[in-house]
């Protein structure tokens, strides 16, 4: 790569546009789709803290590693451990297992933003007035179990992912900026609704009562893997989001900003929800669905529901879309400066790549028995979320650590009010936070 098209690297608008795409990639599905159902799953409060301890010791330090490593190498995660191990195939292994994870993620995150399309098309005309919590849950199995239009929204998804890379990202910095806001006012309205519809004890007493013994070996590894998948880290998302970076950007107060309004979103969509799993006692076998199941009932004890039910899944749509963004980039910017095809390229073979693979997924809930069989969307999911994303986070964290030049990583904390970061993240960043993964791995592998 030469010294012409490193300075040719597109960059952010402004620091707020970055924060605000990093925002952007993080605040998805994971947040409103996942986070609440395993947070159910994991008996409420007591997980939800092993969750924030996960954030605070793995998530955050790391968060600005990857930042660090980007801004400092200005590559994508494979150009970035190649150029600055120089050319050592281990490192160069992980940048390579971080494209994978991004790739796999994408194919079945693609198929489950698709699903928010057809929910704020049907709430739209009007289609789920007649719709009731017993029949919201046929009504979900059915349509994952339809493939022509499981293809036909995964294909949407996908094309509007990569005509959004293929354009540049200034139109979705703009969207984001107002659609993110908008969509945290709405998860408080609803939230708001469904405790006057069915009561909030239930639902405070689950998230505030901190029995620990409740949380299973399962539940930790769970909290830890979802911290990376929630914050979009251990797979060069941030890496590559930061090498489009200018100098005076204060990554501490970016990672701050993103860490906080993640966490924020997933806390309130809990809120949003249980009130009216506890309130209807709601069998919720196929928790995964929640956001579908649980919510789209409830609108219509609302005037004009329709309407507010539409906005809501258009807004998560668009939050899945700045997070699918944020998924084709390092697989894009990857094939562009590592074998030099030009981006507009790169965009149509990695998205056509990941479009195959989320058919497979697409088909896999029920559509097609042999693919249904295979599970690939639970696979893949189980596979990033609970390996490849922590082992990447660790290794991005000791690379950060030990690996790369101590004065380089000191001059990315260039805000003089927060030098004295710096010994405290770099001890996280070496010790603390790759323990804590090493942990959690050896726990996975059975050795405790
Ligand atoms: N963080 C996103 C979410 O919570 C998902 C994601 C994972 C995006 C990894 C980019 C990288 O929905």
């Amino acid at each position: 790569m030469s010294d012409t098209s490193v300075q040719a690297r597109s960059q952010w608008s402004s620091s707020f546009g970055f924060i605000i795409a990093c925002v952007g990639s993080a605040v998805g599905l994971g947040n409103i789709w996942k986070f609440p159902y395993i947070a159910y799953e994991n008996g409420g409060g007591a997980f939800v803290i092993i969750y924030l301890l996960a954030i605070a010791v793995v998530g955050f330090p790391i968060i600005v590693a990857e930042m660090v490593l980007g801004r400092h190498a200005k590559l994508n995660s494979f150009g970035t451990f190649k150029k600055l191990s120089q050319n050592n195939i281990f490192w160069k292994a992980v940048g390579l297992m971080c494209i994978f994870s991004a790739t796999a993620i994408l194919s079945f995150y693609s198929v489950v933003a698709g699903w928010t399309l057809d929910y704020f098309w049907n709430s739209l005309v009007g289609n789920f007035s007649d719709m009731t919590f017993a029949t919201s849950g046929p009504r979900f199995g059915e349509f994952v179990g339809n493939g022509t239009k499981q293809i036909i929204y995964h294909t949407i998804f996908m094309f509007m992912t990569a005509f959004i890379i293929l354009r540049g990202t200034k139109g979705i910095e703009k969207a984001v900026k107002i659609l993110m806001p908008m969509l945290g006012v709405l998860v408080l309205f609803i939230s708001g609704v469904s405790f006057y519809n069915y009561g909030a004890s239930d639902t405070f007493n689950f998230m505030f009562s901190f029995d620990f013994s409740t949380i299973t070996q399962h539940g930790v590894l769970e909290a830890v893997g979802h911290a990376f998948f929630t914050l979009s880290l251990g797979l060069g998302c941030m890496i590559v989001y930061g090498s489009y970076l200018p100098k005076d950007v204060s990554l501490v107060r970016a990672g701050i900003w993103i860490t906080i309004l993640d966490t924020l979103i997933a806390v309130m969509a809990c809120f949003m929800m249980y009130p009216i799993i506890f309130g209807t006692k709601m069998e919720v076998n196929e928790s995964a669905a929640i956001l579908f199941t649980t919510l789209s009932a409830q609108f219509n004890s609302l005037p004009g529901g329709n309407i507010i039910a539409a906005l809501f899944y258009l807004l998560v749509a668009f939050a899945a879309l700045s997070s699918t963004i944020s998924l084709l980039e390092p697989l894009v910017s990857f094939i562009d400066e590592t074998y030099n095809i030009p981006r507009k390229k790169g965009t149509i073979i990695g998205a056509l790549l990941i479009w195959v693979i989320g058919i497979f997924c697409a088909l896999g809930n029920g559509a097609s028995e042999f693919f249904t069989n295979i599970a690939l969307m639970d696979k893949l999911d189980y596979l990033t979320s609970n390996w490849t994303l922590p082992v990447g986070g660790m290794l991005i964290s000791l690379f950060a650590g030990f690996f790369v030049s101590r004065e380089a990583v000191k001059a990315e904390f260039t805000e003089i009010e927060l030098a004295n970061f710096y010994p405290i993240w770099n001890f996280f960043i070496r010790y603390i936070s790759p323990l804590f993964v090493f942990i959690v791995i050896l726990y996975k592998l059975g050795v405790f």
